[in-house]
C-alpha cells in the first residue's frame, strides 16, 4: 500500500486542469458493450477503478484498449456473461455491468459488488426494478444468477434516488420490449452523460437529469464516440485544498454548473470566486466560517462524496459546524484521523460536530476510503508539519495523479510506494 509524504503550511497557487468523472466514465464504459460496434471514449481519468473497469470488459471476452485518456472498447467478441469474483469485489460500479450484461447476453452471474466501506451498500433497489423488467434473478453462494430471455418495458418507482439503480435500468431497458418510465430516479449530472452516450449510440431516452426517465427499447444499438463530463467531486476537492492553505487556485474544465451546492457552501465559509469560459477560481481565504448546518442530499442537494474534504474546511473555521450524512450511514471514518491531527470533531449517529481550530499539526495516518483520504491529504497541506497519509490506493481510486497535481501548485507532496 502506497503512502504520501506532505510538509504542510503552503499557500497553493496555480492551476489544474480537471479529470473526466470517475462516476460517469464507469457507467459509460459498461455501457460500451450493448452494440458490437466500436466505441470511442475521451477525457477518460487515470484511475484504478477505470483499470478495474477495463479488466472486466477484457473478461467478458471484449477488446478495451486504453491509449491516454481515449479507451475504444469493441464488444463484438463478447463471450460471457459472468465476472469474476475478484473483479467485482475490486468496486462498487461493478454491479452497473449487470444491466449491461443482461441486454446484450439475457444471461448474467455476477457476485456482491465491492466499493469503498462506506456503509452495507445493498442493491436490493437494483434486483426488485430487473424483476420488473423481468429478470428472473436466483442468489446462491454470493452469486447473482439472472436471466431474461426477453426484457420487457415497465413502470419503476425507486424507493430512493439510487445512482446505481437508475443507471442499471437505464441499461437493462435501452433494447427491452415497449416503454420504461423510472420515476423518482437519480438526477446526478453522471445519470445525464450516460444518457447522452446512449442517445448517442441510438437509444431513445428522455428526462435524464429530471426525477422521471423515459425509455422506449430500440431493436439495436450502433458505436459511438463521446467525451466524458469533467469531475465535479474532484474540482470540488482541489477548490477546497485553496480555501484551506488560504491559496489562489484556478481550475481549468471544470463545469460550474454542476456544483452550485458546493459552491454555495464555500462562499458560506468565506470563499471568493471568479468565473471564467470553463474556469473557476477561488481567491485567497483570510478567515474561513463555519457551516451552520451542512446535510448531504441526492442531487441537487449538497453531494456526500465532499462531505469529508469540506469537514477538513470546516475543521479550520472559526465557529462550529455540523455536518449531517443523509446517504451513508458509515462516511465519517476520516473523523478519527483528523482528531489525531488536532481537529475538534464530534461523532453522534449520522450527525457530525465541528469546532473549527486555530491549526492542525502532521501526523501518521490512514485512508479508510477513497474521499476520506482525500481530506485527510487535504488536511496535511494545512498542518503545520509532516503527514503521511497510508494506503493512497484508496485515493487513486478517485484522483488521477494528486500527488502531480498539487505539487505543481507549490505542495510539498510526494508519493512512497
Ligand atoms: C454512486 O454510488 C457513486 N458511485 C457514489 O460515489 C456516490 O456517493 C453515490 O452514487 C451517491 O451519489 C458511483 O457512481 C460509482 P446509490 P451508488 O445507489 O450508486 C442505498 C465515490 O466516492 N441503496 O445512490 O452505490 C445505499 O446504501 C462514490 O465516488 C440501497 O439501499 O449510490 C446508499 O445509502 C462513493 N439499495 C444510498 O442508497 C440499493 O439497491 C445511495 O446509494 C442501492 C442503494
Amino acid at each position: 500500500m502506497g503512502r504520501l509524504i506532505i510538509s504542510g503550511g503552503r499557500p497553493l497557487e496555480g492551476e489544474i486542469k480537471i479529470q473526466g468523472a470517475k462516476n460517469a466514465v464507469l457507467p459509460i464504459l459498461a455501457a460500451a458493450i450493448l452494440t458490437d460496434e466500436k466505441c470511442v471514449i475521451n477525457n477518460c481519468p487515470a484511475l484504478r477503478d477505470v483499470d478495474k473497469t477495463i479488466l472486466i470488459l477484457r473478461d467478458l471476452g471484449c477488446e478495451a484498449i486504453k491509449n491516454g485518456s481515449v479507451i475504444t472498447v469493441d464488444g463484438s467478441g463478447i463471450r460471457d456473461c459472468r465476472i469474476c469474483e475478484n473483479l467485482m469485489c475490486e468496486m462498487r460500479s461493478s454491479i452497473i455491468f449487470l444491466g449491461a450484461i443482461l441486454t446484450r447476453c439475457r444471461r448474467a452471474n455476477v457476485s456482491m459488488p465491492g466499493g469503498c466501506p462506506i456503509g452495507l451498500r445493498p442493491i436490493d433497489l437494483h434486483l426488485k426494478a430487473l424483476r420488473k423488467l423481468g429478470v428472473e434473478i436466483t442468489e446462491e453462494h454470493g452469486y447473482i444468477n439472472c436471466r431474461a430471455d426477453r426484457l420487457r418495458g415497465a413502470d419503476i418507482h425507486l424507493d430512493f434516488p439510487s445512482v446505481g439503480a437508475t443507471e442499471n435500468i437505464m441499461l437493462s431497458a435501452v433494447c427491452a420490449d415497449g416503454e420504461t418510465v423510472i420515476s423518482n430516479a437519480a438526477r446526478e449530472p453522471e445519470i445525464v452523460d450516460l444518457a447522452v452516450f446512449l442517445r448517442s449510440m441510438g437509444a431513445r431516452i428522455t428526462g435524464a437529469g429530471s426525477s422521471v426517465i423515459r425509455i422506449t427499447g430500440v431493436k439495436k444499438l450502433h458505436g459511438a464516440q463521446h467525451t466524458v463530463m469533467p469531475d465535479r467531486i474532484v474540482a470540488a476537492t482541489y477548490l477546497a485544498a485553496g480555501a484551506v492553505t488560504g491559496g489562489d487556485i484556478t481550475l481549468i474544465g471544470a463545469d460550474k454548473t454542476h456544483m452550485d451546492a458546493m459552491l454555495d457552501v464555500l462562499s458560506e465559509m468565506g470563499a471568493q470566486f471568479e468565473f471564467g469560459e470553463n474556469t473557476i477560481r477561488i481567491k485567497p481565504l483570510e478567515e474561513i466560517k463555519s457551516v451552520h448546518i451542512l446535510r448531504t442530499m441526492p442531487y441537487p442537494g449538497f453531494p456526500t462524496d465532499i462531505q469529508s474534504p469540506f469537514m477538513t474546511v470546516a475543521a479550520l473555521a472559526r465557529g462550529t459546524s455540523i455536518f449531517v450524512e443523509n446517504i451513508f450511514e458509515n462516511r465519517f471514518r476520516h473523523v478519527d484521523e483528523l482528531v489525531r491531527m488536532g481537529a475538534d470533531i464530534r461523532v453522534s449517529g449520522r450527525c457530525a460536530v465541528i469546532r473549527g481550530v486555530d491549526r492542525l499539526y502532521g501526523a501518521h495516518v490512514r485512508a479508510r476510503e477513497l474521499r476520506g483520504g482525500a481530506a485527510l491529504v487535504l488536511a496535511g497541506l494545512a498542518a503545520h508539519g509532516e503527514t503521511i497519509v497510508e494506503n493512497t490506493e484508496y485515493i487513486d481510486r478517485g484522483y488521477e495523479c494528486i500527488e502531480k497535481y498539487l505539487s505543481e501548485c507549490g505542495a510539498d507532496i510526494h508519493k512512497e510506494a
